[in-house]
Parts: C-alpha cells; structure tokens; sequence
C-alpha cells in the first residue's frame, strides 16, 4: 500500500537551499517538466528527481524542503493532484507530460497523464502558461510573462506584489473571457488559480528578504529558467495561501463558470463549489472528478485509491474546516 505522507519540517528557519548538494542541472532527453514552476525548479535542482516523475511522498518533501510549503497544505496539493494525473498502482506522477516513466496504466477512463492534463488542477488564466485552447498549457510563454512585467510595473513599480497579484487576476479572467471560446475558471480548478496569484510572493523571494516584493529577474528564474537564484534562501516559517484575500477582495462578486457560446458568452456555473465552499470542492472532487476516472476499481487498484482519498480527506480536513468524508468504493 502506498505510504503516508510526510509531517512538516522540524526545522522552518530561512536556509540556503540553492546549495552544493542541489545543483541545478539542464534538462536531459526524456526528462518532464510542466505547468507548475516550483516543481520544475525543485527538479532542476534535484529535491525531486530529475526526471520530473515523482511520488506523493517526494512532492510533499520537496515543496516543504526547498520552498517552505505549510504541510496540510502541501498534501492537499499533492494528493488532490495525484489523484487525477499520478499512477495509483505504481505511486509515479509526472509533473510534465504523460510518460512511459509512470509505468502501466490502470484501465480505461483513468488517463495517468501528468500535471499538463487539462482542466482539473491545470486550467485556464495562468500567469505565464496560455490557455490550452491556443494550443500550449504547459510551456514558459514570453508574451504572457511581458503581460506579468506591464502589471507589475504599473502596481508594483517594477515588482509582483499582492496589489499586482490581484489587477494581474482580474486581467487574466477579462482576458481569457474575450478571447478564448472555451473558457472555463470552475472547481477545482478556480482554487488553484486564486492561489497562485500570491505563490510568487511568497515562496520565490529570498527568505531573507521580507519587503514582499518580488524582483521580475528573480520571477524569470523560477518561471522560465527553473533554477533558484544564485544563493537563494527558502522562506522563514511555513505558510501556504497567505494574502488571497487581497485578490479575492478586488473580485468580490465573481462566481465559477465558462464560456459556453463562445467568447464573451460566460455562464455561472452554479454546481461548481465556490472559493468559500472547500468541503463542496472537496466532496464533489471525490464523487465526481475522481469517480469518472475510476467508476469501478478493484483489487490493488481500489485499495490504493481508498488510501489516497484517506490521505486527500486528512489533508482537506487539516488544511480547513470539518468537512465529511465521502466513501465512493465503500468503507
Ligand atoms: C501552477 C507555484 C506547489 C501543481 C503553479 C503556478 C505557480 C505555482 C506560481 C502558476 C504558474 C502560472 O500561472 O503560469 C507553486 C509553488 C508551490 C507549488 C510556489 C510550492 C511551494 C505545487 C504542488 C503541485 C502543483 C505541490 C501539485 C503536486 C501545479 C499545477 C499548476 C501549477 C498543476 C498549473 C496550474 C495552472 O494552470 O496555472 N504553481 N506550486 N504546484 N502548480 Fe504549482
Ligand atoms: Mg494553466
């Protein structure tokens, strides 16, 4: 059975973490990158392996070593995300593209297909990834990060801020609604977006840093290089999400939902759980996401699902309030 993932770290002081025994490494052949920048950077340096195909174990390790991910936090990512992109049976998730590297897969409508599997933690209105609509979901795209520099100078003079963070989100949503015909910003999605507004924030600047600023060279490192700065130190303390509400505050009244006709056709989706609503995400993840992908597993395969939705329930639970747990292959 798979094993439980890791507690927080002892020890949460600022450290260098680009350091001798994590040197950053160009991509070999074969070797997957995706969507999310501190996980192709913690490859890059080898607090994951290098060939960017993980276990759930690894990923919570990784972002709390290198980046000082909060631990609840850092598991509900991870097995929300393994859940619906990793290998049950094997415990392999590529945080790139689909690869042999996860080993056989589970059977048909599972996909195992990595973090650039669209629309479930990837999705719509990235910082620097376009829609997958035009084509491309997963790779540093320079017209977008110019997009992030225009921000950043007329909020921020000349840094990513939370002021930033939120007209930059506000942008992103306008944008895509004008010009992607299939738009779709809805759980569990819309969670991830609000909170990698303020990622940048607060894990890409230097631990010893606390001006809240973050450099557009050092963002460019991370984004686009995968690569720490030299010298760079994580953050002091855990903290996962902090400042969203500086974001969600500039939004107040918008609701999940899609383009539905079309560019400028968007629609609320009223099943969708809203940014206040984490246990509607989380039981609707379980009986919906996760139960199309696995309508009838059994045998290793049900009981490494069971333990991974125990795991995702424990984290979910952590992480906010009591919410109910659902059983969808029974207790
Ligand atoms: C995207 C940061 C941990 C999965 C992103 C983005 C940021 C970010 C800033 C947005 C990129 C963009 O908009 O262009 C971080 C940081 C982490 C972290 C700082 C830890 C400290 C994780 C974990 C997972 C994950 C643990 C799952 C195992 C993803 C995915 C995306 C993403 C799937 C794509 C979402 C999208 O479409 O924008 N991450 N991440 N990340 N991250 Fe992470
Ligand atoms: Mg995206």
């Amino acid at each position: 059975p798979p094993p439980s993932p890791p507690g927080p770290l002892a020890d949460q002081s600022a450290k260098l973490v680009n350091d001798a025994a994590h040197p950053y490494q160009p991509l070999r052949p074969g070797d997957q990158r995706g969507p999310c920048p501190a996980l192709n950077t913690l490859a890059s340096h080898g607090y994951l392996p290098r060939n960017g195909v993980a276990t759930p174990a690894q990923i919570v390790t990784a972002v709390q070593e290198g980046l000082n991910l909060e631990n609840s936090f850092a598991r509900f990512l991870t097995y929300s995300t393994f859940l619906v992109n990793g290998n049950p049976i094997t415990n392999l998730m590529s945080i790139g593209d689909k690869t042999s590297g996860t080993g056989q897969d589970p059977p048909k409508p599972a996909t195992v297909a990595g973090l650039d599997t669209h629309n479930n933690c990837e999705g719509d209105t990235s910082m620097t990834r376009a829609d997958a609509f035009f084509g491309d979901n997963h790779s540093f795209n320079e017209s977008r990060f110019q997009n992030f520099i225009k921000y950043s100078e007329k909020y921020g003079a000349g840094k990513y801020n939370y002021t930033v963070a939120a007209q930059l989100r506000k942008f992103l949503i306008q944008d895509s609604i004008q010009n992607n015909p299939q738009f779709s910003l809805v759980s569990p999605r819309l969670f991830t977006a609000f909170a990698e507004s303020v990622f940048p924030i607060n894990f890409f600047i230097d631990g010893r840093d606390t001006s809240g600023q973050l450099d557009l060279d050092v963002a460019r490192s991370f984004f686009q290089n995968m690569t720490f700065p030299p010298n760079f130190f994580r953050r002091a303390g855990a903290v996962s999400n902090v400042g969203q509400n500086v974001v969600t505050d500039l939004l107040p009244n918008f609701k999940p939902g899609y383009n539905a006709h079309g560019v400028n056709t968007f629609t609320v989706d009223s099943t969708s759980a809203t940014l206040t609503e984490p246990c509607l995400r989380y039981t609707n993840f379980v009986n919906k996401n996760i139960k199309q992908l696995y309508p009838n597993p059994t045998g290793v395969l049900k009981q490494a699902l069971t333990i991974n939705l125990q795991f995702l329930y424990e984290a979910t639970v952590a992480a906010n309030e009591s919410c109910t747990q659902v059983f969808p292959y029974g207790h």
